[in-house]
Order: C-alpha cells, then sequence, then structure tokens
C-alpha cells in the first residue's frame, strides 16, 4: 500500500503543482498589495470576486482613538432607544429668522384647528421679532448671534433643538427659515413627518470645488475625504437625531475648526457639510438624502431664485407640490447630475412639504392661494 501511494503521488501531472504554485502566490500578492477598492476588480470575474473579497482580510482596519469609540457608543444607544410613550406626538417647528417673520398670519391659517399637535420656537438672531399672530407670541428662545456660513449658524440649530427637545411629545424636528411656506396642509405634513422612520436630511456627495473641495485634511483621521457630504441646511430631523445631534462633540468640533469661511484659501461652510457628513457616517440608512423644503437653484446663481408677487401663482405651487424626484448636481465640470424618485416608506411621492424662498411682499397672494393649493 504505501508503495502505491506514493508512486501515485509521484505520478501527479506537473500542472497540478505549478497551479499550485500559482494560486498561493496571487494569494500573497493581493494580501500584500490589497486592492484600493474592491470594485475595481481586474483580475477575477465578479462573480469569482465577490467570494473572494469576503476572505481577505479587512485593509488598513484604523485603530478608533478614545474620543470615536466613546462617540459611536453613545450614538449607538440613541439611535435604537425606543421613544417615550406620549399621548399625541407633536411636530416642532423650528424657525431661524433673523428678525420678524412676514408669514406668520400664514403659518396660523396653516395651523389652524390642529392645537396640541405642533408646537413653535423661533431663534431671532439679529433682532427682536414682533409677532402679530397669538400662537407666536412667548415663542422666542434666547438667541445668539449667526454670522451666515459660520459654526454660528450651527450652533443656532442646536440651540432650537435643545430648547424643543425639553418637550417630551415632541417627536419630530424642523427647520424653516423666515423665507419659507407650507406646501401642504398641516395633516398631510403631520402624517408625512410622522409615519416614516427616517429623518430628512439632504445629503449627496459632490467631487466638485463646491463639495469635496471644501475638505481640509485636518479633519482627519475621524472625517476622511470619501465621507465628507454635502447638502442643503433646512432639515427635518426625528427626535433621536436631533439628540444625537446635541450628543456630539467630536464631529462638531472637527467642523467647527476645520470648516469655515477662508479655511486653508477656501470657503467651507459648516451648515451645508457638518449633518449631511455625519449622518452618512453614523447613520446612512437612517436619512433620506433629501430635503423636504424645496428650493429653486435652477437658474445657476450664487443665490436660489427667490419668489416675488408677480411670480406666485396657482401654478406655480401645484408645479412645486407635484415635484417627486430630487435633483442634484455637481460642481465639478462634469457637472454629473443625479435624479432619484422621492421614496417615502419605499412609495414613490411629493418630495416636499416646505418651499422658500417667498418675499414678504407675496403674503396677500399667498394667504388667497394657501387653501386651493394645500387641498391638491
Ligand atoms: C422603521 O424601522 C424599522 C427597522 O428599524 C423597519 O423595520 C420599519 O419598516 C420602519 N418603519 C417605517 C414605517 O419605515
Ligand atoms: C441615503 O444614502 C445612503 C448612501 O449615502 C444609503 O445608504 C441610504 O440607503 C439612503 N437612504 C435611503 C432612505 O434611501
Ligand atoms: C409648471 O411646469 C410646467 C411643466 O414643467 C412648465 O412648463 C411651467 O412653466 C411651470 N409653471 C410655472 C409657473 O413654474
Amino acid at each position: 500500500m504505501p508503495v502505491l501511494r506514493s508512486r501515485a503521488a509521484s505520478g501527479r501531472p506537473i500542472w497540478i503543482i505549478v497551479l499550485v504554485s500559482l494560486v498561493c502566490f496571487s494569494l500573497i500578492v493581493a494580501y500584500i498589495y490589497p486592492p484600493q477598492s474592491y470594485s475595481n476588480c481586474y483580475f477575477f470575474a465578479s462573480s469569482v470576486c465577490s467570494p473572494f473579497k469576503d476572505w481577505l482580510p479587512p485593509i488598513n482596519p484604523r485603530v478608533l482613538t478614545d474620543e470615536e469609540i466613546a462617540s459611536r457608543v453613545v450614538f449607538k444607544d440613541i439611535l435604537s432607544m425606543p421613544l417615550a410613550k406620549v399621548n399625541i406626538p407633536k411636530v416642532a417647528f423650528l424657525f431661524l429668522t433673523p428678525g420678524s417673520l412676514p408669514f406668520e398670519k400664514l403659518w396660523e391659517k396653516f395651523f389652524e384647528g390642529h392645537e396640541g399637535k405642533y408646537s413653535i420656537y423661533v431663534h431671532a438672531s439679529r433682532e427682536k421679532s414682533v409677532h402679530i399672530s397669538p400662537i407666536f407670541i412667548g415663542r422666542d428662545i434666547r438667541s445668539a448671534k449667526v454670522v451666515w456660513g459660520k459654526i454660528s449658524m450651527v450652533d443656532a440649530e442646536k440651540r432650537l433643538l435643545a430648547n424643543a427637545l425639553q418637550d417630551i411629545d415632541n417627536q419630530q424636528f424642523v427647520l424653516l427659515s423666515d423665507s419659507c411656506i407650507p406646501l401642504h396642509s398641516f395633516d398631510y405634513v403631520y402624517n408625512y413627518l410622522m409615519l416614516t422612520n427616517v429623518s430628512f436630511i439632504d445629503c449627496f456627495e459632490d467631487p466638485g470645488p463646491l463639495g469635496t473641495g471644501r475638505y481640509s485634511t485636518h479633519m482627519m483621521p475621524e472625517v476622511e475625504e470619501n465621507s465628507f457630504r454635502k447638502g442643503a441646511q433646512w432639515f427635518s430631523v426625528k427626535r433621536q437625531h436631533a439628540l444625537l445631534i446635541l450628543a456630539d462633540n467630536l464631529y462638531y468640533t472637527k467642523f467647527k475648526l476645520y470648516c469655515k469661511p477662508g479655511m486653508e484659501g477656501r470657503n467651507c461652510y459648516a451648515d451645508e457639510h457638518y449633518l449631511p457628513t455625519l449622518f452618512y457616517m453614523i447613520d446612512p440608512a437612517g436619512i433620506a438624502n433629501w430635503s423636504v423644503t424645496h428650493v429653486d437653484w435652477s437658474e445657476g446663481k450664487w443665490h436660489p431664485k427667490a419668489y416675488q408677487a408677480k411670480d406666485v401663482t396657482y401654478e406655480l405651487l401645484k408645479n412645486i407640490t407635484s415635484i417627486d424626484e430630487n435633483y442634484h448636481v455637481t460642481s465639478d465640470e462634469k457637472k454629473v447630475e443625479q435624479i432619484k424618485p422621492c421614496l417615502w416608506n419605499g412609495e414613490r411621492r411629493p418630495c416636499y412639504l416646505f418651499a422658500r424662498k417667498f418675499y414678504p411682499e407675496t403674503l396677500k397672494k399667498l394667504l388667497h392661494l394657501l387653501p386651493i393649493y394645500t387641498e391638491l
């Protein structure tokens, strides 16, 4: 028997040995020089590639800092936290405004008959706001100066969240500006926000100068360039996410120090990058990636289109309320357009609940049109 076995071994064709050595060699090479990205599977057909990638050890697993470990464990608990049961959950409307709100009368009409299902907070950053509607009286929070594009903008958002979180009934938190108007009836807005468990935070990857071009390597190691995201400031967040924003100090400090106007000769605006990047890193599946506040950038100027009284028609409002896909375009020379359907709990629905920017002069027309267009 031993004789037979050894004869069979020596008789094994040479190609098996060559093949085995080749496989071993390529595995060693793959181990020492791991590919930068597994999506680039040059050597293997994709079917071979996917099991293969699971087999390899992870590439350069970074050792987390103490602060990162602490942050992640806090975030994880907040995200999985069940909310306190309340009789009637409320939506908190957070108005971030320089002074008086031109559309108080419009909002009053919007809120009418829905007492107990909403709460209002006003952060007037430049001058004391004068209220003409009773539902806004006494709703001002202690405020501080806000400089456009600076971290003080994020600080004001956090101040509004902190005040609104004090009321345990508040479960959704919508940030609005003085130029915002409602696009639907209160019930529609309430159900849209309440019956889903994602937050509406705008978030996309812009490799151009107005996106990743604003990134600073000083944010390393916690914020890597490929995690840097962009999105509009106007969010709507669920209670756990509002708490998470207040709990975060690590990433907030990175943006405070290294994302500001004039940083390394570029202008980085924390209010356009901090929350999109934070949530992309911490809870990407928990955000819708679009904002429920519409704005029209199609004119391609530095500021979005601002509507005057002559622009405000039933047709315009109908157009905005019927949009059911969100649009992003990169700021590099390729100007890549990303158009995605707005999926609400997997169902295609209109994207927007609010719209900006409307001049105060549009009030009269809006008051007339509100009952008509919100019944769409
Ligand atoms: C909420 O999240 C859970 C998972 O955490 C998911 O199973 C459920 O479908 C979500 N509900 C809605 C209404 O999206
Ligand atoms: C938002 O985008 C992230 C990727 O950035 C994705 O993982 C997530 O599923 C998206 N959210 C929804 C609700 O589709
Ligand atoms: C409404 O949308 C239609 C079709 O996209 C467009 O032709 C029209 O100019 C829009 N009207 C307004 C007032 O925006």
